[in-house]
């Protein structure tokens, strides 16, 4: 498997890599949990450190890839703001690199720019997970979105519509390329100004992928069995009047769902206004349920990559 390899995007994993993490972390589940004693508990990562570097805001991630490496035992050294380290005093992403991985056995790393975790992993000396580029990719967050897929049985056939800031947001990327493995049919809903740049959708056509785009939430739903939202990406717009012409175009609501009382509803959170409150009692909302998944799937991510004896 992937053992001491860097996770930059989704485009490097083949399906049956995909497969073997999102099956190691249904076994892991019952560890993600933390209940039932001692017997529960995983000694998989003990002596292991894994470094969190963010560069960007982060709820989920970071405390999911936290509370995922202290459930199997290893332990976390965290960054979690430039100001706060030598960054303010000027030094440069690669050189924070080569000492940190000098402290630790993997870096997350978030990062504004989308060559960052590239960059990175050519100078650590310990494996790079990608935990979000700028526009770019996020890849564990998309093998996360796959296992609250798979758990809800509906990874075969799967009919998904991305919706929201398909341009800027690096989650619906990385999950667009990794579903192209899985002959998913994919809708693209999306403000005109916002739409999955052209070279994605070219390579995922060339992978085999059935793409339709449109504007309208309503021109999709009884289509999908997935409806993925998105927030729009608010920082990565260059001029903010712009951002203020497509800010709360979409809207999921109990009325919407009412067009198809199947459908899933899932979202890398954070939400701004995206999907009404109304909704999250629904049998629908998934959205908090994936966010718990990031444990499991980040404690099978860490095991594979630190490969104790597996993988
Ligand atoms: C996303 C991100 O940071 O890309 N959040 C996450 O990691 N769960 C989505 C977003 O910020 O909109």
């Amino acid at each position: 498997m992937f053992t001491k390899r860097h996770i930059i995007s989704t485009r490097e994993f083949s399906k049956e890599e995909i497969d073997y993490v999102l099956s190691r972390a249904e076994e892991l589940e019952i560890y993600a949990k933390g209940e039932g004693g001692k017997e529960r508990k995983s000694d998989l990562l003990e002596g292991k450190i894994l470094a969190n570097l963010f560069y960007e805001p982060s709820t989920r991630t970071r405390f999911s890839f936290e509370t995922a490496m202290k459930r199997l035992g290893g332990d976390v050294i965290n960054l979690s703001s430039a100001e706060a380290s030598s960054v303010a005093k000027g030094e440069n992403l690669a050189d924070t690199i080569r000492t940190v991985s000098g402290y630790c056995d993997v870096i997350a790393l978030r990062h504004p720019q989308e060559g960052a975790s590239r960059m990175a992993a050519s100078f650590s000396s310990v494996p790079i997970i990608n935990a979000g580029n700028g526009a770019g990719q996020h890849p564990t967050q998309t093998l996360l979105d796959l296992y609250t897929i798979k758990r809800e049985g509906l990874l075969d056939g799967l009919r998904i519509a991305l919706i929201g800031d398909l341009k800027y947001g690096r989650t619906a990327h990385s999950l667009a390329y990794a579903l192209s493995l899985y002959g998913a049919t994919l809708f693209f809903v999306s403000p005109e100004a916002l739409r999955m740049p052209e070279e994605i959708k070219m390579d995922l056509k060339e992978a085999g992928a059935e793409v339709f785009e449109s504007t309208d939430i309503k021109e999709v739903i009884k289509e999908a069995n997935v409806l993925y939202v998105t927030r729009i990406q608010k920082e990565r717009f260059p001029d903010p009047a712009e951002y203020s012409k497509v800010a709360g175009t979409y809207r999921i609501n109990t009325e919407l769902i009412t067009e198809n009382e199947e459908v899933i509803i899932m979202h890398p959170l954070p939400r701004v206004d995206e999907i009404d409150a109304a909704v999250d009692g629904t049998k629908n909302a998934k959205y908090f349920l994936q966010a718990f998944y990031g444990v499991p799937v980040r404690m099978a991510v860490l095991s594979i990559l630190l490969g104790n004896g597996i993988g």
